[in-house]
């Protein structure tokens, strides 16, 4: 039985940045999302039995079994819990405007798990979905869900998953994503944060850090405060990149024009724009800000970095399920 389904990316506004437990993906801290509408990933999954291993193919590319063991080994995981024996052919489509960039390991399991758990048999809860993502990728958890999100940290299996706080975002809250570099970047999150949480003598308050950052955007949230989420978001996230700085030996995500980036928006916010930043493992720039600035933003961010590298997204919805409409070899 083949199945499809399409999840959405989202930007921590509080980072998880450290696990627990590597294996079961438990993260130090909890942390809290806003899903995107802009980019997103559909997977289809069929399981069949003619099959020797699982078949991977991501953009029309064929994806070799030694580079797709992370998947592989998800997809034991479905076997497991379903009693479904046979390999599957598993095709994912990025929809990221403008190429790479922000193609995401957070949509791309979300997806997985709503399509494998689907073509497997398994009918999962949105809570069970969310724990199952979580053992593809950390944040995939959050992308099971639209809005704004909230994943809680837990203690085990069955308690560390997310939950949405705010399904439908409407006051505005709005990000442009300003494209510095295409590449891959160079450290996975999952070896930096491994990095930090291992070298980073900082690691110790991490987690106090994050839970006074959260309780703090979760006021401002219920207050549909702006540039209040704009500006914890963005402490959050310097805060973050702080451990990798620390770490031994030092390293950093940003990129020369990740810090120009930064520059020009603290400029315009002393010029009285309402623009916050916050960054991922990677040099790319998301811009907090109000839909009713979006205007000013895009001209002044336009003329430093070029209109065609900017992509605006809007809160975005949770996993959709899809008709599978083609399953070709
Ligand atoms: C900086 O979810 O990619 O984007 O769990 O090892 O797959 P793994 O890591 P991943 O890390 C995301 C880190 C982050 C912050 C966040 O999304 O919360």
């Amino acid at each position: 039985m083949a199945s499809t389904a399409r999840a959405h990316t989202n930007i921590a506004l509080i980072k998880y940045w450290g696990k627990r437990d590597a294996d079961l993906i438990l993260p130090y801290t909890d942390s809290l999302s806003l899903t995107l509408d802009e980019f997103y990933t559909t997977t289809t999954v069929d399981f069949d039995s003619q099959l020797k291993h699982d078949h991977l193919m991501i953009d029309g590319q064929v994806i070799s079994p030694d580079k797709s063991a992370k998947v592989a080994h998800f997809m034991d995981l479905v076997r497991q819990m379903s009693g479904q024996k046979a390999f599957a052919q598993i095709k994912s489509v990025n929809h990221v405007p403008m190429s790479a960039g922000l193609a995401s390991s957070a949509s791309a399991f979300a997806a997985l798990a709503a399509a494998a758990s689907r073509a497997a048999g398994l009918n999962l809860t949105p809570t069970e979905l969310s724990r199952l993502a979580r053992r593809g990728s950390g944040s995939a958890t959050r992308s099971v869900f639209g809005g704004l999100v909230q994943w809680h940290r837990g203690i085990d299996d069955e308690s560390s998953y997310a939950e949405p706080i705010m399904e439908k975002v409407d006051f505005g809250l709005e990000m442009i994503a300003i494209m510095i570099n295409r590449q891959q970047k160079k450290v996975s999150s999952r070896g930096g944060m491994q990095a930090s949480v291992d070298t980073s003598p900082y690691f110790k308050i991490w987690p106090e850090v994050v839970e006074q950052d959260l309780k703090a955007i979760k006021i401002a949230i219920q207050e549909r405060n702006i540039s209040k989420i704009g500006e914890i978001a963005e402490a959050n996230a310097m805060r973050m990149h702080a451990l990798t700085l620390s770490a031994q030996p030092p390293f950093t995500y940003f990129e020369a024009s990740t810090i120009k980036a930064i520059n020009l928006i603290n400029q315009l916010r002393q010029t009285g724009l309402n623009c916050y930043y916050t960054m991922d493992a990677g040099p790319n720039v998301k811009v907090i800000y109000d839909q009713k600035d979006r205007p000013q933003i895009l001209a002044a961010l336009g003329q430093v970095f070029g209109q065609d590298n900017l992509v605006v997204a809007q809160p975005g919805p949770g996993i959709e399920y899809l008709e599978t409409i083609e399953c070709e070899d």
